[in-house]
């Protein structure tokens, strides 16, 4: 589909409705898109991005429905393949055009894509690129996941390109945000699984974008906002030091003991006024888990055994969990194990980068007895007395 965003400006890239794994590693619930835009200027054109290689051919087209016979810049926000992969195709059908980015993603491109040196100009942070009646200003925007990140503000229309940043796995044949409720999770899930490791950089970039003035937001996933203070607000509320009266808890029951901790442990905490978010993690979408995590104040960790270590299900959250660097301010764990374990070294072992104050978790070997039980009350006790300490409750 081809859509005139605004005189001269074009969205030329690619819904893709049906993927459902991004990474091979995140679920996409709702698909997603690789946007790409044409910019017509008096004396030259540009083209933002391209898109994922499995949708080359929608790029091509949309190329030689507009009648482009003549392209002068790519511009290379990124290197992640889902934005570059079609570069090195566009450079062929264009022999003229030079890949306009930063020297880090330059060197990335060479990397990932075989790109030669000469068919690169290479920008620096705040340069401009004039396209006749048209001007780009580049911002730099390291680590909105990766390192090179550029941004691209068009100065006369007042539309910044954002690549990931702002974005949103959710492919939708409507160019704008329209349904906010809808779209909401989908921009959420998207942060929690690209952005959240580095809340501080993006807290950063807004700030950065907030001396611009802007009518438009266009990423390069999902759909674009016309009203862009919807996208900032949210931004700035996960990014934000504030937590939430939650607690996020990811378990694994093999025999039936940790699932009755967890179930009464969840009890006592809506019983004292706290919001509960189980994960039964052999059925759990690690994309709801990550979203969860974004605002929660407390993760408690919930694990059977397996040999003398947490069960590898739990391993594997531990990992994830270390890896999205969520805000948690406290943490915790309950366990059963049949014969001996170590399970709470490991997944201490497992979590350096979360920093987060250790509360003393609940492990047992075996079904929990009476006691048992007392000492999950006593935790969801404890919780509450940290969340009330906070203020959030
Ligand atoms: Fe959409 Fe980091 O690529």
């Amino acid at each position: 589909m081809i859509f005139e965003i605004a005189p001269g400006i074009f969205y030329v890239g690619a819904l893709d409705f049906e993927r459902r794994l991004f990474d091979e590693l995140i679920p996409l619930p709702y698909g997603t898109s690789y946007n790409a835009f044409l910019i017509k200027g008096s004396e030259k054109i540009a083209l933002i991005d391209t898109v994922d290689p499995s949708k080359e051919n929608v790029l091509i087209d949309n190329l030689k429905k507009l009648k482009i016979n003549r392209l002068d810049y790519i511009i290379a926000h990124h290197a992640e393949q889902d934005h570059s992969g079609v570069i090195p195709v566009v450079l062929k059908h264009f022999t003229e055009a030079k890949v306009v980015t930063n020297a880090k993603c330059k060197e990335l491109l060479q990397k990932l894509l075989l790109i030669p040196e000469e068919r690169f100009l290479v920008i620096q942070d705040k340069d401009t690129l004039s396209l006749g009646n048209k001007t780009l200003e580049f911002i730099f925007a390291p680590w909105v996941h990766w390192p090179e990140t550029i941004l691209t503000y068009l100065r006369e229309d007042q539309i910044l390109f954002t690549c990931d940043f702002l974005g949103s796995h959710f492919a939708s044949s409507e160019l704008f945000v329209t349904d906010e409720c809808r779209y909401y999770d989908s921009a959420k899930r998207y942060y929690a699984e690209i952005m959240m490791p580095f809340r501080t950089n993006i807290r950063q970039h807004l700030e950065t974008i907030s001396n611009y003035q802007i009518k438009l937001i266009a990423p390069s996933h999902g759909p674009l906002h016309n009203k862009p203070e919807f996208i900032l607000n949210a931004y700035r509320d996960w990014t934000s030091d504030q937590v939430k009266n939650e607690v996020v808890i990811p378990y694994v029951s093999m025999h039936g003991s940790v699932k009755a901790m967890i179930d009464y442990f969840s009890d006592q905490l809506i019983s004292l006024g706290i919001n509960v978010k189980p994960f039964n993690l052999t059925v759990t979408d690690i994309g709801e888990l990550a979203m969860a995590l974004v605002d929660a104040a407390t993760l408690v960790i919930g694990t059977s055994a397996v040999l003398t270590g947490p069960h590898p299900q739990t391993i594997y959250i531990a990992y994830l969990v270390n890896a999205l660097r969520p805000k948690t301010k406290f943490v915790s764990l309950i366990a059963s194990y049949a014969w001996g374990a170590k399970v709470k070294e490991k997944i201490v072992e497992l979590i350096p980068n979360v920093k987060a104050e250790l509360l003393d978790g609940v492990i047992i070997q075996g079904y929990p007895t009476k006691d048992d039980f007392t000492k999950l009350e006593n935790l969801a006790e404890k919780i509450k007395e940290k969340h009330k300490n906070l203020g959030i409750i």
